[in-house]
Order: C-alpha cells, then sequence, then structure tokens
C-alpha cells in the first residue's frame, strides 16, 4: 500500500483529483468507482473545476457509487444519488446512462445487487476506485465483520456509523438501518484503489487498515491484499501510526516516476 501523508485534507483532494484527472485524459472511457460522504467534498470540486476549464471531459467516462440507503428514493435530499448529483454529476457532462447507483428502492435488492455485479462487468472493470473511510474502519458501508470476499448486498448498519451519520439527518432515527454496498471482494477487484482519510476521528482507522492485521474486524484492512492501492490523508489522521517516518521517508525519495 502507498501510503501518503498530504500537508493537508486539500492538498490530498487536489491530488487524488490530479491522478483521476490523469485518467481521464489516457482512458476516455474509463470507469470510476465513486464515494460519498464529506471526505470527498474538495475532490469532488477540484474535478470540476478541472472540468470547467476544459482539462477534462466526462462524456465517455462510466461510474458506479459504492453505496446507497436502502429505503431513500433517489430524490431524498440524504440519498447518496441526490448527494452525487449535487456535488458531480449536475456540474459535469456525464451521461447519466452511465451513472450508475445502487437502487435503494429496488422491490427485488438481491436481484438488484446481482445486476449491479453484472454491469460492473459489463462496463469493463473499476479502473480507479475512489473510497473514503469509516472511523471503525469500514469502506463503502462494509461494516467491521463483512466477509473480505463479499460483493455487492444489503448490509445493516452498526449504531456508531448510524451516529456518525446522524448528522445529516433531523434525527438518528431517521437516518435508514439497511445500505447496499459494494462488497469488500467487489472493490479489490477495482485495478486500482484510492483511499482518502482526513482529521483525527480517523487515525485509528487508518492504524488499523495500515498496521493491523488483515482482519474483517477492519474491512479497509483487506486493501493490503490489494496490488495497487494509495491512501492520501492529512496530518490529523496519520497521529496514530506508528511507521509515519517511514511513510514520509519512502514518499520523500520516490522517483518521479514511481509517485502515486
Ligand atoms: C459513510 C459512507 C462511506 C464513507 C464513510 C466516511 O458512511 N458510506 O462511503 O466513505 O462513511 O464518511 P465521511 O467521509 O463523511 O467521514
Amino acid at each position: 500500500m502507498e501510503v501518503i501523508i498530504a500537508p493537508s485534507a486539500g492538498e490530498a483532494s487536489a491530488q487524488a483529483a490530479r491522478i483521476t484527472a490523469s485518467l481521464i485524459r489516457r482512458k476516455p472511457r474509463a470507469v470510476l468507482g465513486l464515494p460519498t460522504g464529506t471526505t470527498p467534498l474538495v475532490f469532488y470540486d477540484e474535478l470540476v473545476a478541472m472540468h470547467t476549464r476544459g482539462e477534462i471531459d466526462f462524456s465517455e467516462v462510466t461510474t458506479f457509487n459504492v453505496d446507497e440507503y436502502a429505503g431513500l428514493p433517489p430524490d431524498h435530499p440524504q440519498s447518496y444519488a441526490a448527494f452525487m448529483r449535487d456535488h458531480l454529476f449536475s456540474r459535469v457532462n456525464i451521461a447519466h446512462w452511465r451513472a450508475h447507483m445502487p437502487n435503494g428502492m429496488s422491490p427485488d435488492i438481491a436481484k438488484h445487487c446481482e445486476a449491479y455485479e453484472l454491469a460492473i462487468l459489463e462496463s469493463g472493470g473499476i479502473d480507479l476506485q475512489l473510497l473514503g473511510l469509516g472511523a471503525d474502519g469500514h469502506i463503502g458501508f462494509n461494516e467491521p465483520s463483512s466477509s473480505l470476499g463479499s460483493r455487492t448486498r444489503l448490509k445493516t448498519l452498526t449504531e456508531q456509523t448510524i451516529r456518525d451519520n446522524a448528522r445529516f439527518f433531523a434525527s438518528p432515527e431517521e437516518v435508514p438501518r439497511h445500505v447496499i454496498t459494494m462488497g469488500v471482494g467487489t472493490i479489490l477487484d477495482a485495478r486500482r484503489c484510492l483511499v482518502l482519510a482526513f482529521g483525527a476521528q480517523k487515525a485509528a482507522a487508518v492504524a488499523a487498515m495500515v498496521e493491523g492485521p488483515v482482519t474483517a474486524s477492519c474491512p479497509a484492512s483487506a486493501l493490503q491484499m490489494h496490488p495497487s492501492c494509495a491512501l492520501f490523508m492529512d496530518e490529523a489522521a496519520a497521529a496514530q501510526l506508528q511507521r509515519a517516518d517511514y511513510y514520509r521517508w519512502v514518499y520523500a525519495n520516490k522517483p518521479d516516476w514511481q509517485r502515486a
């Protein structure tokens, strides 16, 4: 895993956006896996700014979002479909039929999840999977104890995640208990993964993801098995890493061609 401690969340987000833009320029039909949450907000703003300056064209890009609440219609303001519309899809020239979201209102969720997996396969697979990190080590909505081989499916949120996400709803009772998420196995199939983690509240999860054992108790730790995963964080999120100085040293001494 490439561990990058950036001077700030803004700098890390800009770097992640530059990596994404360079993929899209190299491969106009790139397939992206996309996250929601507070973490990727600046990353999306950077992508939009590059698009506005004419530096990237989304017209042939395909996207698959990593997760969605079950039971929220796409026009619900807290649905991830609404989040993606507000922060990216309505601000760039992506073709709406190429922007895939799990459908939290599907009458047959198991079948819908299978179809979502199939659509990813038929698109040629995800080239770059962007991810945030839950404070309990979840990726997508794969909560601790998720199978490390799991595929897209229905999951029940932990009480901690419900509390963490309650800030977006009028009360914790309004946060859906169930979600649809790509599985850890789905995420591991992406050709490249890029994780963003910012703030002191992510420091324990970052340490477990990078330096802990590979365990379903921290689903993000499965990324230790991924052949091409980069984790960008700010100083606060790096605070519990034992080998932070080594990661800084590695990054400072990298040949340019090998940088993320
Ligand atoms: C949420 C989302 C994840 C996200 C994570 C971190 O529950 N399902 O996809 O990466 O938790 O969220 P935030 O970026 O708001 O801290």
